[in-house]
Parts: structure tokens; C-alpha cells; sequence
């Protein structure tokens, strides 16, 4: 079967691979995996929560309204990174075969009550994934479907699986200017291949070129992007995952790195009725 469904999952299988699939929680319509050719191409927690209670730690988790914690506005009693990835969502169904693809809706019916008296606008948000031979493409739509505007930002928050953090690099992010929340400064990226060997959390804006991972000197994801400005770049290193009850094993950092595709540095304003559309295409390369 290429889409299986079960109460709190769904799962697409390509015919052409057994080995490539995409799995995703209806719970923060959260994307727990991506195999290609049976490798395992997303990193999920060991102790993430997968029962609805929690956001979950790995995988794709999807940040809307609000990234990270805003200080002033009508988001600003949300939880850190909105509420989208706290809320359950409904699987429309299969849209297209080739490649294999399919929907999932969020409305305000959807959210948590708590929740939706903090943030109480009309909104409908659509999320599309794709799989294709050795490619993930997930399309996010949001919808002012009521009487007055609001602002929003959203996130992929993708947990990418790598071999060894010591040998990655990040490449496309040269001269960009960064927001770094670790050293608390702003400046213009100076490294062609961006390393991490310590704590990193930094919002690179505005990025121009296609952004890859790269293993031991050779590529291993591309990452595009349509209206997706904004790259994060975040791995907790060894304290900052010590303080995460959900982060395991205690060394995970090792094998991970968040490289997420957003709208995060601006707020986007949906007058009523306006519709937005981003997508995110991440290729495996090896
Ligand atoms: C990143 C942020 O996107 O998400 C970090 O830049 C944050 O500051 C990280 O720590 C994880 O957030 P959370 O809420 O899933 O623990």
C-alpha cells in the first residue's frame, strides 16, 4: 500500500522502493521519517514523546505562529514555537501519485482550547508532503480565512541524521547576516563551510543560494527554498541536550543538526482572505 493510515499516522511508500518512505504523526503533523533507499535520512530523540502531550523532539516539527518566544503581540502568550506542533491535525488524503504526495489541514477547530482563546484568529493552514525518488518537498499554505489581519512566522524545524557532527559543514550561508542567540551579537557569516564544534543557535537572514550539508567533504543534503528567507541553524551541543528531558541518547548532538527553513526574521502580515504558499525541497545526496 503506498499510503497506510492508522489512527495516528500516516505512512507513504514509494512503489519504485520499498526502502523510501516518509512517515508523519497527525500530532504537529510532525514528519518522524525519511528513509531513502532504506537510509534513514531525519534524526528522531529516543525519548521523544509521540503521544500528543509533547511537541515532538526530532523529525520535522512545524513552527507557527510564532518562532521561539515573542516578547510583545498577540503571539506572545503562545508557547515557545506556536501552536501548530501542539495541535492535531487531519489528513485530507492522497493528492497526487507521482510523486507520492499528501495533505494534511489545520483549522481553529483543531487547537488545543487553552491555546486558541490566546491566539483567537480564523486561519487554515495546509500542508503538503511529497516523496519523491530521493527528494522531500513539503508545501505550507496559510489562509486568513476570517475578518481581520494578522501576522505570523513559521519554521521547519528539520532534525537532520548525519554521520558525525565533527565532519559536517554547512555551505551557502557565506556573508549572510546572522542573528547568533548563543554569543547574544549580530555580524555577517565569514566562514565558506560553517563548522560546529560548539553550542550553535543562530537565524541566518535572508538567504540567498541554495543551503547544503556536506559530509567528509562531499554534499549529502540540498535544501531549496520558495519563500522560506530565514535558515536556522541549531545544535545543542553537550549541555543545552543535557537540559532537554527529551533529548537521547545524552550524546545525540553527535549525530544531528537542525538546519531549518523559515519565515522568522519579519512578521508576515494576511490581510483577510490572503493566501501564502512556501516549500521546502530537501534532496539526499548520498
Ligand atoms: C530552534 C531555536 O529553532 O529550536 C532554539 O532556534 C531552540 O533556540 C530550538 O532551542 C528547540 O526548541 P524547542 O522548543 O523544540 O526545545
Amino acid at each position: 500500500m503506498p499510503v497506510e493510515v492508522t489512527d495516528t499516522d500516516v505512512t507513504l511508500t514509494r512503489a519504485d522502493d520499498a526502502g523510501t518512505s516518509v512517515k508523519i504523526l497527525l500530532h504537529g503533523a510532525n514528519i518522524l521519517s525519511w528513509s531513502v533507499g532504506g537510509a534513514e535520512k531525519l534524526w528522531l530523540s529516543s525519548g521523544a514523546i509521540l503521544d500528543g502531550s509533547k511537541a515532538v523532539r526530532g523529525g520535522v516539527p512545524l513552527v507557527f505562529p510564532v518562532f521561539g518566544k515573542a516578547t510583545s503581540g498577540p503571539t506572545s502568550t503562545l508557547p515557545q514555537h506556536g501552536f501548530a506542533r501542539l495541535s492535531t491535525w487531519e489528513l485530507l488524503g492522497q493528492v497526487a501519485a507521482e510523486p507520492l504526495t499528501v495533505q494534511f489541514g489545520l483549522g481553529p477547530e483543531n487547537i488545543p482550547e487553552a491555546l486558541r482563546k490566546e491566539w483567537p484568529f480564523d486561519f487554515t493552514l495546509l500542508y503538503t508532503v511529497a516523496l519523491g525518488v530521493d527528494t522531500l518537498e513539503t508545501k505550507l499554505t496559510v489562509q486568513n480565512s476570517g475578518s481581520v489581519a494578522w501576522d505570523f512566522q513559521t519554521l521547519l524545524h528539520t532534525y537532520f541524521k548525519i554521520p558525525d557532527v565533527d565532519a559536517v559543514v554547512v555551505t551557502g550561508l557565506t556573508s549572510v547576516q546572522v542573528k547568533d542567540k548563543v554569543s547574544k551579537s549580530e555580524y555577517a557569516e565569514t566562514n565558506t563551510l560553517v563548522t560546529i564544534s560548539s553550542e550553535v543557535d543562530r537565524v541566518y537572514e535572508n538567504v540567498a543560494s541554495e543551503v547544503t550539508i556536506e559530509s567528509s567533504g562531499k554534499p549529502i543534503y540540498a535544501i531549496s527554498r520558495t519563500n522560506l528567507d530565514d535558515v536556522v541553524v541549531w545544535n545543542p551541543w553537550v549541555n543545552a541536550s543535557k537540559n532537554m528531558g527529551d533529548f537521547k541518547p545524552e550524546d545525540g548532538y553527535k549525530t544531528m543538526l537542525c538546519v531549518e527553513a523559515g519565515s522568522v526574521s519579519k512578521w508576515t502580515t494576511m490581510a483577510p482572505g490572503e493566501s501564502w504558499e512556501a516549500t521546502e525541497t530537501i534532496k539526499a545526496l548520498l
